[in-house]
């Protein structure tokens, strides 16, 4: 599915590269700042954009049921064989429509899009907004990661102001209960002044 999916431009031809670099680093270490939003397992959780697994591995770890979008055949086949569990479910998806997540009819505690959204222009992230929201129960928390900085070659990325996220996601009825920034954990990234910023909006 990928070919046509925007925002993928990059993952299948750095797919083993991607997938080194996303195993190198821990659930723990990059969500600290937004665990005591995560519910007592067990949670259904929806991982957009999940790369490497190693999100969903985790989640599935603590307990919890995990719905697992990846539109690159390259990552999402990966995932499936070496993060196997039975409490996740690996599906062939995408934002901004999410169209297969939606035909299941599930309402989620929790949607994580970790280093996913900056991906998506303007009018996608509008539509994926209104999506993410109905997809949640209320109560429920939308989790995400963006990066700023320098694009890297080859990635189709935008500048995303976090204001325009936090206006965006309270125009669909989620309100902002985190904000921060901070640099890359990756030295490379961090020298050429990668930062990112962490949110979490909760649904009203
Ligand atoms: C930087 S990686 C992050 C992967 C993983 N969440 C992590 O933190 O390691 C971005 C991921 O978003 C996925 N992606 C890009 N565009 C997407 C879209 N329109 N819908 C869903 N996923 C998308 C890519 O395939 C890739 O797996």
């Amino acid at each position: 599915m990928s070919d046509d999916v925007a925002g993928t431009a990059g993952y299948a031809e750095n797919a083993a590269q991607m997938i080194e670099q996303s195993e190198r680093m821990s659930f723990a270490d990059l969500h600290s700042d937004v665990a005591s939003l995560l519910p007592e397992a067990p949670a259904l959780i929806l991982d957009v954009g999940a790369g490497s697994g190693r999100d969903a591995a985790a989640l599935a770890e603590m307990g919890h049921s995990v719905v697992a979008v990846e539109p690159v055949d390259e990552l999402r086949n990966f995932c499936s064989t070496r993060h196997r569990s039975s409490r996740i479910e690996w599906v062939d998806d995408s934002l901004p429509d999410l169209n297969v997540v939606r035909s299941m009819n599930l309402a989620f505690d929790v949607a994580m899009l970790t280093a996913v959204w900056m991906h998506l222009d303007t009018s996608e992230r509008v539509h994926a907004m209104r999506q993410l929201s109905s997809l949640l129960l209320c109560g429920g928390h939308v989790l995400m990661t963006i990066r700023h900085g320098p694009v890297p070659a080859g990635r189709r990325m935008f500048e995303v102001a976090d204001e325009d996220t936090v206006q965006l996601a309270a125009d669909c009825g989620l309100r902002c209960v985190y904000i921060d920034t901070t640099g890359s954990i990756q030295e490379s990234n961090r020298n050429q002044g990668v930062t990112w910023a962490r949110l979490a909006f909760r649904r009203n």
